[in-house]
């Protein structure tokens, strides 16, 4: 090396052959971020490249992190507020300069894209010439700014056009935020290569600096067409008009602006030049990192999850613990899905039932997972294989001796939950964790009978096992830090996202899902057209529709809990207020036999094969007064609010004790809108804040019931000027 000076983020290192590398690599944080001191740094080396040009004979981007660039710094954008947008437009403006400086140089620059390349990441590899990915495992390359409610402004929008086209640049990775392997990479045309080892990377980036001499990007060649065509091309034009009816499909109509700001970018870049696209993607960018809801996204998806995740409520001073061997009792819909979740994470299933027959029926299961992602190239026969290994079926309780956990997922019966513990108990490993897998039962009473209570916790899964990524554990009154730690551990260990709670009937997720199928169910009672409640469910941003989910859900398991709780709680002494929804419940059970998608009739009508077949006519006789309407607003409103409230309800009792938890368990456990940001993260970011909250939870409450009446923890939040935070 001839020479090596440090820029502040970015490091320049050339040798005697006038090949220059920059080395991506901010000194004081773990991951590169496109922040100020990016900013400053991409600046100055954009002015020595073009100074020192004819030392230069071509120029490797690479990092010395582990991931190769890891994006926008979105602690810096969560606070962009409206009246800074002229000075965020520049900002982004400086970095799409500095880029566009290198790319132009007239120099090969060739991205040696080392590690994970997602968001500003694989825009800076966009703007090299080369583009070689290491098959690092793990290592993902895309622009998933949608998912945070952004779209990709270091020029992904403008280049990602003018490479792939505007169609393919929407659909592979600008509206869905798909993350690909490399060697998928490769096959989709976002990289030119991919390289086996580091050493060969460098090699190969080198080797395309000597054969590429004077290196220039295809879209900078005159004459250079956009793949696909430009929107005045014919066969672009017929394909233009199926692109907002695809985006209204995959948002439902909610409002989600960043799709419909990226749609506007790419169409509207492809018609005009390179610096333009760049100022159109700029704007864009701007209109959506200072409004609310990217916010939202950015506070969830990375923050909120990222807490969540890394055991921000696990207890400290636990040991890390993995599970080897794991008992999981009943081999039914749930046990069945949990047992596949084990045994893909390497853990050996011991799956019981009652019969031999019943418990190889659970493990069939597994195997038509297995069969279907052996066909779609998701894995290979002789994984899935492996896998299915691991699974041994069995109704004998003497098979599971040695497991260092069980998780129990019998019917939802507090006798039976009993019985089989108590089986079980003696046999298993001496200090194995003990979960249950209930989805309403307090875990409390269920821990009584069993030995050691401490080692006593619920696991709350969600159906489908293998798609669903949350599980809600719970913590008994007399469960141990020790046991928490190992339900947590054992839930990051077969890859899924943990968040805890204290013991409550119904916890958190099926307590407040009960207040949105409530809700929706007593519109339809108050003689709305059921049509319009689907569509203000569609619309409010949940991914199902209220009707069709009480329907999966049954319409005869939440009366048995409706029932059973209202039991509890007076003969507790308690009062249980009866909600519009029970009688219409009652009514569609008890008069007219339908108890939803299981029964072949519910809310709709179902085909023979299942499937849906509209809405039920008699919804229309029985229960629609013709005329009767209430504002849009408010019928999505008292969706969001009715499941909002009695989140606060839940703080306020203990049972909820994190904001971040609260927040990710609503988006993935029960389908809270994503672009609130979450149930809590909804209420902070409500118009008017938390005092514009519970103005508008009061005139619900005059309008449709106490119910919305706001508790008192949220009045005193409101007039104290907090907000929810951890
Ligand atoms: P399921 O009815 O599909 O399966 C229950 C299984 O337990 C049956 O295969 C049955 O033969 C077996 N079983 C009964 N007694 C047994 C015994 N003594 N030993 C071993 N196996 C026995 O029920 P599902 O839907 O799988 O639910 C199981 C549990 O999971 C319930 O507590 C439920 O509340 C809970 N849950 C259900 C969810 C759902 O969406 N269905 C979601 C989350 C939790």
């Amino acid at each position: 090396m001839s020479e090596s000076t440090t820029a502040s983020t970015i490091r320049w290192e050339q040798d005697d052959t006038g090949v220059v590398t920059l080395v991506l690599d901010d000194p004081a944080q773990s991951a590169n971020t496109m922040n100020a001191a990016f900013i400053r740094s991409i600046g100055e080396i954009a002015d020595r490249a073009e100074a020192e040009k004819d030392t230069i004979r071509g120029i490797i981007v690479t990092s010395a992190k582990k991931t190769f660039f890891a994006g926008g710094d979105l602690k810096d954008m969560i606070q962009a507020t409206p009246d800074q947008a002229q000075e965020v437009f520049e900002r982004g403006l400086a970095i799409k300069k500095a880029l566009r400086r290198i790319e132009t140089l007239g120099k090969p620059v060739v991205a040696a894209i080392n590690g994970a390349a997602l968001g500003g990441g694989y825009e800076i590899a966009l703007a090299c010439h080369h583009r070689i990915a290491l098959d690092a495992p793990g290592s993902k390359i895309g622009l998933p700014e949608v998912t945070l409610g952004l779209l990709p402004a270091g020029g992904g929008v403008t280049r990602t056009v003018r490479l792939l086209g505007v169609t393919d640049a929407l659909l592979k990775l600008l509206l869905q935020g798909t993350q690909y392997s490399p060697r998928r990479a490769l096959d989709n045309g976002l990289v030119h290569a991919v390289a086996e080892t580091p050493e060969q990377m460098l090699v190969d980036a080198r080797a395309f600096i000597d054969a590429h001499p004077e290196s220039v990007q295809p879209w900078d060649v005159k004459g250079y067409r956009i793949p696909g065509g430009t929107p005045a091309h014919p066969k672009f034009a017929a394909n233009l008009p199926a692109f907002p009816a695809n985006l209204k499909k995959q948002t439902s109509g909610a409002p989600y602006p960043a799709p419909r700001n990226i749609l506007a970018a790419a169409v509207e870049g492809s018609q005009v030049d390179f610096e333009t696209a760049q100022v159109i993607e700029a704007r864009y960018f701007t209109e959506l990192v200072t409004g609310q809801i990217a916010k939202n996204m950015i506070q969830a998806f990375f923050f909120d999850l990222q807490a969540v995740n890394s055991g921000a409520n696990r207890p400290k001073d636990v040991e890390r613990s993995t599970v080897r061997k794991v008992a999981v009792l009943g081999a039914g819909m749930m046990g069945a899905g949990i047992a596949y979740s084990c045994a893909r994470a390497g853990i050996e299933v011991l799956l019981k039932d009652v019969t031999p027959e019943a418990a190889a029926k659970g493990k069939a299961y597994s195997e038509k997972l297995c069969d279907k992602a052996v066909s779609r190239g998701r894995t290979t026969r002789e994984k899935a294989d492996q896998v299915l290994a691991r699974i041994t079926p069995t109704a004998e309780v003497a098979d599971l001796a040695g497991c260092d956990a069980v998780i129990e997922a019998v019917f939802e019966d507090t006798s039976l939950k009993h019985k089989v513990f108590q089986e079980i108990q003696d046999v298993v490993a001496p200090d194995a964790l003990l979960c249950s897998n209930t989805s309403t039962l307090p875990i409390t009473a269920l821990a009584e009978g069993v030995k050691r209570q401490e080692d006593f916790i619920g696991l709350h899964f969600f159906s489908p096992v293998d798609k669903m990524p949350l599980v809600e554990i719970i913590k008994g009154e007399r469960t141990g830090d020790v046991a928490l730690a190992r339900a947590f551990d054992l839930v990051r260990q077969i890859k899924k996202t943990p968040i805890v709670v204290n013991d409550s009937r119904g916890f958190f997720t099926s307590r407040v899902i009960g207040h949105f199928i409530n809700e929706g169910v007593a519109m339809v009672g108050e003689g709305l057209d059921p049509v319009s409640v689907e569509q203000a469910a569609a619309q409010a941003g949940y991914p199902a529709k209220v009707l069709s989910l009480i329907d999966e859900l049954t319409l005869t398991l939440p009366r048995k809990i409706r029932n059973e709780t209202k039991k509890a709680i007076e003969e507790a002494g308690g009062t249980w207020p009866d909600h519009p929804a029970d009688a219409v419940v009652d009514r569609m059970v008890d008069e007219f036999g339908r108890t939803g998608r299981s029964g072949g009739a519910g809310f709709y009508d179902y085909a023979e094969d299942g499937s849906r077949a509209g809405l039920w006519p008699g919804l229309r006789e029985h229960f629609t007064r013709p005329g009767t309407t209430i504002p849009f607003k408010d019928m999505q409103e008292r969706m969001l609010f009715s499941e909002a409230l009695d989140t606060v309800r839940l703080v306020e009792e203990g049972v909820l004790t994190s904001v971040a938890d609260a927040n990710i368990g609503s988006i993935m456990g029960i389908g809270f809108p994503a672009w609130t940001g979450g149930i809590l993260q909804y209420i902070n970011g409500y118009e008017g804040g938390l005092p514009g909250f519970v103005a508008r939870a009061e005139e619900l409450a005059a309008t449709y019931g106490e119910r919305f009446t706001p508790p008192a923890l949220l009045v005193a939040k409101a007039e104290k000027g907090e907000r929810f935070t951890d």
